[in-house]
């Protein structure tokens, strides 16, 4: 076994820092989710898309989480334009793509389109309840999708943790360079507590090496901010993790909260960085009671693991259990709910918030100091 081919045979590279954009005149402003999109579209984290969907490939996307060449994909990847901008659109010309002022791609007008916004929030979220954050900024953004193919012109600069952001093709090196033929890839959004560190070291028992992948993207507000997770993440690592074995880089994307789907969508962007196995573990991506605590395992039926290109790790509910006195899950603890030492997200960043640490079974002391110490700065 080797580490796994892209999503779709070859791993995409649109970047051109040669490019002369000055006698592009129109433009189209991005928002946080697709200058990030951009990126990773550009980076070939998104293989093998080359663009933002056309209309063929997302009803493809949206009605069967594939592109039209069988593909997996199951998240559609589009770039709303207001009506304004929509107007200056042609299609066959190229539109300059700006972020804050400046310019960092070109996108090549295909078409324009409008979707169903309902449709899309039913299929790919399994609701239309605009109170859902992925379905609600999936309303709030403009109403025509612009698709066509994007070049990035410009790197997209990052305020922190620079090093941490790898392409696909240099985190390949890095596994390969390491000796790695089979590597596990972690998504999260959260800091990493027993529970999470419990399911990584478990698959990392079967697998020669880590992927530590957390998503630093958009996220809703109440999740912990990314530096605090960074930092969080690299005092772990240092006294907990071997670090022949461990590697972190950051996921540039936005974060959909679309649970079973970007699951899928996770899974395939691991399998671009180089990832054999993925981990899914209790409500993947999902928020609120959305989605039922394995559905996101679930949806994985739907895909033969030849098309998948990627293993998917299934991992229960785990919990640190009083009376095993290690972590567990009902998988392999004989003990009821009041020896296990469960606490919510909510429970959580409310007794970070109010500099009460949670116990220590629950997550490493280290964690949890950086933590009460990022979460003071966020608030005051
Ligand atoms: S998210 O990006 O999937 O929303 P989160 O940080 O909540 O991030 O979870 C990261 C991964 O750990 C997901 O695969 C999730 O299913 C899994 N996970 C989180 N908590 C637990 C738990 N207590 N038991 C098992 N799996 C968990």
């Amino acid at each position: 076994m080797t580490l796994s081919t892209p999503n779709g045979g070859t791993l995409i590279n649109r970047k051109d820092f040669s490019k002369d954009t000055s006698s592009i005149d129109t433009a189209i402003e991005l928002d946080d989710v697709s200058v990030s999109d951009l990126e990773l579209i550009a980076n070939g984290a998104f293989s093998p898309l080359t663009g933002f969907l056309n209309k063929k490939e997302y009803d493809s996307v949206v009605d069967n989480m594939r592109l039209t060449d069988g593909s997996v994909w199951s998240i559609p990847i589009t770039l709303p334009v207001d009506e304004d901008t929509a107007s200056q659109l042609e299609a066959g010309k190229e539109a300059r793509l700006v972020y804050q002022g400046t310019t960092y791609g070109v996108i090549q007008i295909e078409e324009l389109f409008t979707p169903n916004k309902k449709y899309e929030a039913e299929k790919v979220y399994q609701t239309t309840d605009d109170e859902h954050p992925g379905v609600n900024k999936l309303y709030e953004r403009p109403n025509q999708y612009a698709a066509g193919d994007i070049t990035l012109v410009k790197e997209i600069p990052h305020e922190q943790f620079n090093a941490y952001y790898l392409d696909p093709a240099e985190t390949r090196e890095a596994f390969a360079k390491k000796g790695w033929k089979t590597v596990v890839g972690f998504q999260t959004r959260n800091p990493v507590h027993r529970a999470h560190e419990y399911i990584q070291k478990t698959a990392l028992e079967t697998v020669d090496g880590l992927f530590l992948n957390p998503l630093v993207g958009a996220t809703k507000a109440g999740d912990i901010p990314a530096d605090v997770r960074m930092e969080s993440y690299e005092v772990l690592l240092k006294d907990y993790y071997p670090e022949q074995r461990t590697f972190l880089a950051v996921f540039p994307a936005a974060m959909r909260y679309a649970g079973p789907r970007e699951a899928v969508f996770h899974s395939m962007v691991r399998r671009n960085y180089g990832c054999t196995h993925f981990i899914v573990g209790r409500d993947h991506a999902g928020v609120g009671d959305y989605y039922g605590t394995y559905d996101a395992q679930k949806i994985f039926q739907e895909f033969t693991l030849e098309e998948l290109g990627i293993k998917p790790l299934f991992f229960e509910h785990s919990f640190y259990c009083t009376k095993c006195e290690n972590m567990a899950s009902a998988k392999t603890c004989p003990h009821g709910k009041e020896d296990h030492v469960i606490l919510s997200g909510t429970k959580v960043r409310e007794m970070l918030k109010n500099g009460e640490k949670p116990p220590r079974e629950f997550s490493r002391p280290e964690v949890i100091e950086v933590l009460i110490k990022g979460m003071q700065e966020t608030v005051s």
